[in-house]
Formats: C-alpha cells, sequence, structure tokens
C-alpha cells in the first residue's frame, strides 16, 4: 500500500541528505545507544556538544558502567532529567553482568535493559544490527500520520502499535535502518510541526495524503494532555 512506495524514495533520499551528525560516524550500539537516550527529550543542535563530550570520558560500556555517581551527573548537566543518565549506567552495569560486556544484539534482549523503551530498541537494533523492526518517535508519528491522513490519538497506546505493525510490514530488509532513519530526518528536517512543513522539497510527497489535501497541519491528532 501507500507506505510501501516510500521506501524506496526515502531511503534514497535519507543516504544523499543525511546531516553530519556525531552519532552518524562509527556507528555502534554504545554510541546509537547514548545518542538517542539524549535526543528523547533534548534538541539536536544541544545535544551534540553534550554526545561528543560524554564520548571522549566514557568511550565505552565498562567505562560508564564503573563511572562514579558524581562524574557522570556532571556530565549530564543541563540536559536535565537525570533519570536518564542513572538509568544509562544501571543498563551499562546490567550489560557486564549479564551479557558479558557485550551489547545484545535483538530487539527483545535489548528492550529488556534499564531506560530503554520500544523507540530505543527499534532504533539500536535496526541502525545497528539492521533488524527489521520500527523505530517510532515523534517524528514518525508526525511522518505516517501525514502519508496516511491517520487521525487516531498518537497518545493511545494502540495507535503506536498500530502504527509499528504497519510499519513492520514495509522495513526492507536490505536497508532497515536507512529506512527508519529516513522517517526520523523528514521528520526533522522537512516534514516539520506547525505551520512550516516543507512539503515543497519532500521526496515523498506524491505518495502522502495530507499533502495532496493540503491538511498536514491537521496530524498528528493528539488528544490526552
Ligand atoms: N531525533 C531522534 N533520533 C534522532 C536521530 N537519530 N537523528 C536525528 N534526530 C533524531
Amino acid at each position: 500500500e501507500r507506505l510501501r512506495e516510500t521506501v524506496e524514495p526515502l531511503v534514497e533520499w535519507f543516504r544523499e541528505n543525511q546531516r553530519d551528525l556525531p552519532w552518524r560516524k562509527h556507528v555502534n550500539a554504545y554510541r546509537v545507544w547514548i545518542s538517542e537516550i539524549m535526543l528523547q527529550q533534548t534538541r539536536v543542535e544541544a545535544v551534540k556538544s553534550y554526545y561528543t563530550r560524554f564520548l571522549e570520558e566514557l568511550p565505552d560500556i565498562k567505562a560508564l558502567a564503573e563511572v562514579p555517581e558524581d562524574r557522570l551527573l556532571k556530565l549530564w548537566e543541563g540536559l536535565g532529567y537525570y533519570n536518564r543518565a542513572r538509568n544509562l549506567k544501571a543498563a551499562a552495569q546490567q550489560v557486564m553482568e549479564e551479557y558479558n560486556g557485550v551489547f545484545p544484539d535483538t530487539f527483545e534482549e535489548i528492550k529488556k535493559l534499564k531506560g530503554i523503551g520500544s523507540y530505543t530498541a527499534g532504533a539500536i537494533s535496526s541502525f545497528v544490527y539492521h533488524q527489521q523492526k520500527p523505530a517510532v518517535d515523534g517524528n514518525v508519528f508526525r511522518v505516517v500520520t501525514r502519508i496516511l491522513e491517520d487521525s487516531d490519538d498518537i497518545m493511545k497506546a494502540s495507535t503506536r502499535t498500530k502504527i509499528e505493525r504497519m510499519l513492520e510490514q514495509v522495513i526492507p530488509a536490505e536497508a532497515p535502518g536507512d529506512f527508519n532513519q529516513g522517517l526520523i530526518e523528514l521528520g526533522a528536517i522537512v516534514c516539520l510541526p506547525n505551520g512550516e512543513p516543507r512539503c515543497e522539497s519532500c521526496p515523498i510527497r506524491g505518495f502522502c495524503l495530507a499533502c495532496q489535501d493540503e491538511c498536514q497541519m491537521d496530524y498528528p491528532v493528539k488528544k490526552k494532555a
């Protein structure tokens, strides 16, 4: 159906137009994990310098598992939501103890780690391990609900599950990470919220119902506070 037609143009667009971001160099599970946790409540521009400093100071899982709490919170100072940092350390200790220091490589195992939900587990397993798992964040909700003119409330868990299932059907085996990152990147730099989507430069506007009907601003629908 409609989503499937977006796969090829989106993957190609991502490969040519992705921003040069520090966590896209030397991809591994540790680096994707740290960046996605930082990006959950913080803007890309603000994350960049924190991410680089964090990786210099704590370059691997072992270093994170052993870092003193005050050092860790110092590195996180300014990013807010300090439980994110505490969960990172707890999960690193989990990896050291339960997985011999080797980051687990399946969606299900990754999702068991402290502080990792379905979005982050999907991001790591698809970007790093090339599994066909969806990674639905706010960007992806916006892009997909606009393509489909889907008016379900994105605050409902059932809406997330429905969109994850639809994406699972179309994620390409040869490029799951580039497809997922293409959705995220499109939401971040083209399919913008509020009054400013840049539909004229969208690689998949021909497949987007909301663009055709000029009602991009009606999506996503978000009811609950
Ligand atoms: N926002 C959330 N994850 C992101 C990523 N991997 N790249 C850019 N923006 C993002």
